[in-house]
């Protein structure tokens, strides 16, 4: 069977998550990368593309010009699926166009910079019929997705309370040096959209609160801090949700809590137990019953369900991180592009993306307006 065929744009040797989406798309021996454009500078573009093995006809200038090339090749040679992994402003146009031209999609969050950007590429995805995923990657942990299993089938009881809390402290030296701000483009509302540290982080949070829960939070009132006046863009915020009116919790995020690395974690309150999970220690899901002794659950293991044992490679000890939460993405997405399963949580669809872009306008539309409640879509 032949490897379907990856493009990406951005990613580049500079960036960040482009070497997450390199080895995460090899991992599962399903994606062959065979073209792209990962870095606007034709040089660095050029390099890079050679340096990873691309053939130097498929390194193309800019997105336009790889719809435009792989457009005109026989189809057993196209690209089929395109990954977007550029700073947030381009998500959009590159993504509408791509879908305009039939390409699948695997898209970094936040999916847009507004909500209506991100409903009108729904609806183009949905009309196409195409494959379209937004990597929330920490859904991607196999010991994230037992929780969802066990909390689905009903092992800590009905929910009654969450509280995520995904904290890091990266901008906290930036922030205060007004010249070093401009060198981050995350603190540009041009190139970061409307929010940094709820469109960065936070937006990992909600997704996953409604990805392990099965519910829909239905109610938000939003705290967010901008530290310095001058500041156009958000750095903290907490967030108190509501799924209903006997389901409560908080969501906080954070880029200048002082000296956090990448602290995302996970509780889960049923009427029977809680489930704890932290990022920085990805391997242990922490059971606690009332009366009973803690028990801490590890990937691999037999006594596990299928669906994060699917999700596991190796055997139990055997530690998976970040790249393999990713990778298990990449999977899904492959799995469904070949027909072999539909999407049973094994990748977040354009619609967590879609919710993703709603959550952070509401949380800012509750901010700007004195802390209020406002009601989610
Ligand atoms: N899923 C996650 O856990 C996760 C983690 C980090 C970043 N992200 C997301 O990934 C995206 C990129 O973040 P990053 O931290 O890697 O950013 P980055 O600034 O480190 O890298 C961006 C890359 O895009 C390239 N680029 C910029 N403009 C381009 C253009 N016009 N054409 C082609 N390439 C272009 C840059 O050269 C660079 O290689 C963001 O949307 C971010 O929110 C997601």
């Amino acid at each position: 069977m032949s490897k379907i065929r990856l493009g990406i744009l951005g990613g580049g040797g500079d960036s960040l998550i482009g070497i997450v989406h390199r080895i995460a798309s090899g991992m599962f021996d399903e994606f062959d990368l065979v073209g792209g454009c990962f870095n606007p500078d034709p040089n660095e573009n050029m390099s890079f593309g050679k340096k990873i093995g691309i053939k130097k006809r498929r390194i193309y200038d800019n997105f336009e010009s790889l719809i435009e090339a792989e457009l005109t090749l026989p189809i057993d040679e196209r690209i089929q699926v395109v990954s977007v992994l550029t700073p947030n402003f381009l998500h959009y146009p590159m993504a509408k166009k791509l879908i305009q031209n039939n390409f699948n999609v695997i898209c970094e969050k936040p999916l847009t910079t507004t909500y209506s950007e991100a409903q009108e590429l729904e609806l183009e995805v949905k009309k196409k019929d195409l494959v379209f995923a937004v990597t929330y990657t920490y859904t991607g942990y196999p010991i994230v997705r037992e929780m969802k299993q066990m909390i689905k089938d009903g092992v800590i009881g009905k929910i009654q309370k969450i509280d995520l809390q995904y904290y890091q402290g990266w901008i906290n030296p930036i922030i205060k040096d007004p010249e070093l701000r401009k060198t981050v483009w995350r603190l540009d509302p041009n190139k970061g959209g409307l929010s940094c540290c709820i469109g960065d982080i936070g937006t990992h949070a909600f997704n996953m609160a409604e990805f392990l829960t099965g519910m829909k939070i239905d109610k938000i009132l939003a705290d967010l801090n901008y530290l310095y006046p001058e500041n156009q863009m958000d750095v903290d915020g907490t967030i108190l949700v509501r799924f209903s009116e006997y389901c409560k919790g908080v969501i906080r995020a954070s880029q200048i809590a002082t000296a956090e690395e990448n602290s995302f974690t996970v509780q889960i309150y049923g009427e029977n137990g809680c489930f704890k999970w932290n990022q920085e220690n990805p391997n242990y899901l922490y059971h606690l019953m009332e009366g009973k002794p803690i028990q801490i659950l590890k990937p691999g293991n037999p006594y596990l369900s299928k669906f994060s044992l699917k999700s596991s490679k190796l055997p139990p000890g055997h530690p998976e991180g970040f790249f393999d939460a990713m990778g298990n993405i990449y999977n899904g997405v492959a799995k469904t592009l070949r027909e072999v399963e539909t999407n049973d949580g094994s990748y977040p669809s354009i619609s967590e993306g879609v919710r993703g872009m709603m959550f952070i306008e509401k949380v800012l539309e509750s901010n700007k307006n004195g802390n209020i409640w406002i009601k989610l879509d």
